[in-house]
């Protein structure tokens, strides 16, 4: 039997229209738009394409979307003090800078610079660290459209095996903690882990996001286990196109797994719809509204 596909299109349209819902009645009720910024420095292609997304998205679930496009030569002070700007206006109420950054720029320093109450990347250390202790947090996108992809067809990870192979601040770390919240069992594995293949064979959740085309194969995967594939790699077609390809062997996991997401439709197209849900819980946290129901 091959496995069910996880319709990562449909589950992140459902939830949009969720959100979308939400953010009517926070505006008929308590005359409040949630607003995200972003800002763009240079002109990655990979960059651009989400960015354009994200202000689609954003306005089509009825919030206010502010675009900032910086060139890639940019002072980092200029960006600083753009992201000073963006923490006192009360329209706004998250920021995300896109990543990656170019060299000339320190990362951390910027992240570090974003008000935590608006950092709905959920990568500055406050929310970082909260995430880890347990504490209600700001999270990472992608980590959480991983976990809603697996409770739609395994409702409940309590005492499961999981496996995070990857272990980047923007998805794997905190994958680790978000499946810990959930009472899963947990091994951490990367680049140097020894014998992936036994490890993941022990697995009843696979998450793959090392970002390395395939490396996941199909006779790793212990039969009925959930597949969630992480990356995204381009790689030409054999017509000469780019094709989209993540890093689990999808045609050969599919035989064995119980349900696979695939690449792309799977965990892509949850990130945005879990950046408007973060963007929805800032603001009604920093007006001081109860959490709101998605
Ligand atoms: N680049 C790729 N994914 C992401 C993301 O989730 N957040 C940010 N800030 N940059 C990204």
């Amino acid at each position: 039997m091959t496995a069910t596909i996880i319709d990562g299109k449909t589950i992140a349209a459902e939830l949009r229209k969720r959100v979308a819902a939400d953010v009517a009645r926070v505006k008929r009720d308590h005359d409040l738009v949630p607003g995200l910024a972003v800002v763009l420095v240079g002109h990655d292609p990979a960059s651009e394409v989400y960015v354009r997304s994200k202000h689609t998205q954003t306005q089509a679930a009825g919030m206010a979307s502010f675009e900032h496009r910086l060139p890639d030569d940019v002072a980092q002070g200029e960006l600083l003090a753009l992201i000073a700007t963006l923490n006192a206006d009360p329209a706004v109420h998250g920021i995300l800078v896109q990543l990656p950054l170019p060299k000339s720029l320190d990362t951390e320093t910027i992240i570090n610079a974003i008000d935590p109450m608006k950092d709905v990347d959920g990568l500055h250390p406050h929310n970082a660290g909260r995430l880890a202790g347990g504490l209600p947090a700001l999270s990472p996108c992608t980590p959480l459209g991983c976990i809603i992809l697996t409770k739609t067809v395994r409702p409940s990870l309590d005492g499961l095996n999981a496996i995070v192979i990857g272990r980047s601040n923007l998805v794997g770390r905190p994958l680790v903690q978000l499946l810990l919240n959930e009472n899963a069992t947990v091994t951490i594995a990367h680049s140097r882990s020894r014998d992936l293949a036994r490890l993941c064979a022990q697995a009843d959740l696979v998450y793959a996001a090392v970002g390395r085309p395939e490396m996941v194969r199909g006779d790793w995967i212990k039969p009925g286990a959930v597949v969630i594939d992480v990356g995204i790699n381009r790689m030409p077609g054999d017509d000469g196109r780019t094709r989209l390809v993540g890093d689990v062997a999808f045609a050969e996991a599919r035989e064995v797994a119980g349900a696979i997401t695939p690449v792309p439709g799977g965990v892509g197209q949850m990130t945005v719809a879990c950046l408007l849900v973060n963007t929805l819980r800032a603001a009604c946290a920093i007006a001081g509204l109860p959490k709101p129901a998605v």
